[in-house]
């Protein structure tokens, strides 16, 4: 570990942090103006911040190693260097574009939250530090406006179109309960979790994901090009009910990418209410259901994912698991017995690894010493 003090010679004036998220349901709904339930992780990012009298921003990551730990660049020359740095360039262009006028600062990034598992480390990496800039600099920037801020960073800095569901989740959600988010008007209600029945459990499958990759943006393309031959403004506009209808119409890819989209968000409103309830045992068919229609409609699972989420079913203490997050590798989300989430977590990871896979899965919630604040 390098404090602050040993970056930069005297201490910050202010830390910020954010939490990673968990997705408990609601895949590839953002983008289609749907319905998302994301809840907050144990494991986080914190940024600390110290201003400069120049335009110079200076940064050291922790997280990075070896390789290229400090990292800097003038406010108003933001430009992508394909690097962690982007995801801090990005905020400030952000800013700066919405008619903030920053000046410059040192910075220096600590995080747990896993690179690469579907943890949404981006994001939270992102609202740490708009919350420390916000914080610095006295600026009035609300929660919802955060997560705006952080999703323009990566859609038109990183070159991620992501949708905003992890930027809401970062800046908005809480460990213990569920925000359901409404991504076409942003209005969102916690849902409290039945934490005496059950307990979130993740686990990555060891094998990377990566947002900015081709496969994510073709889902993208893919619904807006049936939502336009559907003339609707957003898949999110269809319900149920209309699928018959579609499927009579449509093109088979892109009717089952729709039907994907449509029953997802049936089943996030479903999950919410179970969860509500305390009823453990829809919540988990209802993620159960989710897997397939993410499996079989809209293709982004690899049978490492698919594998894991069969071991993770087929757990005695598990009320139902689906993959998270993007997909197309990343970590999967399982609603576990509240008493024996962990130990459940690292069976399904045992028998995963040694099932022949090729692959290592490590259980990253619930976390463990070292992971949480
Ligand atoms: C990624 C994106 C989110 C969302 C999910 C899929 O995590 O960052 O905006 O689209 O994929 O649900």
């Amino acid at each position: 570990m390098t404090s602050f003090v040993e970056c930069f010679g005297s201490p910050p004036t202010v830390t910020a942090q954010a939490h990673g998220r968990l997705n408990l349901i609601g895949e590839h709904t953002d983008y289609n103006g749907g319905f998302v339930l994301p809840t907050a992780i144990p494991q986080y990012t914190r940024v600390e911040l110290r201003a400069r009298p120049d335009a110079r921003v200076r940064v050291f990551s922790e997280n990075v190693g070896e390789h290229a730990p400090m990292a800097e660049y003038e406010l108003g020359s933001e430009a992508p260097v394909s690097d962690w740095i982007d995801y801090v360039q990005g905020v400030t262009q952000s800013l700066s574009r919405v008619g903030f006028r920053l000046i410059g600062f040192e910075a220096r990034v600590e995080s747990t939250v896993p690179v690469g598992s579907g943890l949404s480390s981006s994001a939270a990496l992102e609202v740490a530090l708009v919350r420390a800039i916000k914080a610095l600099f006295g600026l009035a920037v609300d929660d919802v406006l955060t997560a705006q801020l952080c999703q323009r960073a990566e859609n038109e800095f990183v070159g991620a179109r992501v949708g905003i569901m992890d930027p809401m989740a970062c800046s908005l959600a809480a460990e213990g309960e569920a925000l359901l988010l409404d991504t076409r008007d942003l209005a969102y209600r916690r849902i409290v979790l039945p934490t005496a029945v059950l307990a979130p459990v993740a686990i990555d499958s060891g094998i990377a994901h990566r947002n900015a990759g081709g496969d994510y943006n073709a889902r993208r393309a893919e619904c807006e090009a049936a939502a336009a031959m559907l003339s609707v403004k957003a898949l999110r506009e269809l319900n149920e009910a209309d699928l018959p209808r579609l499927k009579a119409t449509m093109p088979d890819t892109l009717f089952r990418r729709t039907r994907h989209v449509v029953t997802e968000n049936a089943r996030v409103l479903r999950a919410a209410t179970a969860l509500e309830a305390g009823d453990a045992v829809t919540a988990g068919h209802l993620l159960d259901a989710s897997h397939a229609s993410l499996r079989d409609d809209f293709e982004v699972s690899i049978p490492e994912i698919d594998a894991l989420v069969a071991v993770a079913q087929a757990h005695p203490d598990v009320f139902g698991a689906r993959l998270t997050g993007g997909g197309f590798g990343g970590s999967i989300v399982a609603l576990a017995h509240v008493e024996k989430a962990l130990g459940a977590a690292r069976d399904i990871a045992a028998e995963y690894s040694r099932s022949g896979v090729g692959a290592t899965a490590t259980v990253l919630v619930p976390a463990t010493a070292g992971d949480t604040s």
